[in-house]
């Protein structure tokens, strides 16, 4: 009978610090999971995913897009955030009530009250693809902090020092998982290595990342 009632209740999302400022919340997101996959389809319908170049003249291998008032995005003319999409001159479309209300709850679960995203980035990587280390430094004010969802296939994260010859630790993150990082680890070197052959029930190939952000 316990057992039962065990099986059936969610599990209890549990926090794994990385380093000071850092942490991981395990299934964080699980239990929404099926509408944040829903939200990123709409996200999609309006804006879809597409194959950024870099400032150097690569295509990524991740496929982005944005929503909020603000979108990254990254072209010949450098990493930037701005307020229409690249692709159609539109505003991005608005950020679902949903994800602003799960970062805000991730972000003060690690200690970081208050946090009021206005920009999310959606990453969809496939298999083979990865994203180097980088620092997450186009927003204007590093006293907030970065919220980062995954959903779907699993993969490993690295997350480095402030240099980027810093060795980085590695970190499974598998759907539901989310990772905050703030005050000194804000401008920690961060990536994912390439995603393996996988399939998950909700996303089937995919791995979707969402990354919160204060732009301005
Ligand atoms: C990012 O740093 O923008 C993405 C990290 C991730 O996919 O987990
Ligand atoms: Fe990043």
């Amino acid at each position: 009978m316990t057992i039962d009632l065990f099986e059936q209740s969610p599990p209890e999302p549990w926090a794994e610090p990385i380093c000071e400022g850092a942490v991981v919340l395990r299934r964080f997101a699980s239990v929404r999971d099926a509408e944040l996959l829903k939200e990123i389809e709409q996200v999609a319908d309006q804006a879809p995913f597409r194959q950024m170049k870099t400032p150097g003249g690569h295509t990524m291998s991740v496929a982005m897009t944005c929503c909020g008032d603000w979108g990254w995005v990254t072209d010949a003319q450098g990493y930037r955030y701005q307020q229409q999409d690249p692709v159609y001159g539109s505003s991005w479309p608005g950020m679902p009530e949903l994800f602003h209300t799960l970062a805000a709850e991730a972000a003060a679960k690690a200690g970081y009250a208050g946090f009021e995203p206005d920009s999310c980035l959606v990453n969809r990587y496939s298999t083979g693809a990865k994203m180097g280390l980088h620092q997450d430094k186009d927003e204007d004010d590093f006293g907030q902090p970065i919220v980062s969802v995954s959903l779907g296939t699993p993969v490993t994260f690295q997350f480095g020092g402030t240099r980027r010859s810093d060795r980085p630790q590695r970190v499974l993150l598998e759907h539901g998982d989310v990772v905050v990082w703030g005050g000194p680890a804000r401008l920690r070197y961060h990536g994912v290595l390439t995603l393996k052959a996988n399939h998950h029930p909700l996303t089937g190939v995919y791995r979707y990342n969402l990354t919160f952000r204060r732009a301005r």
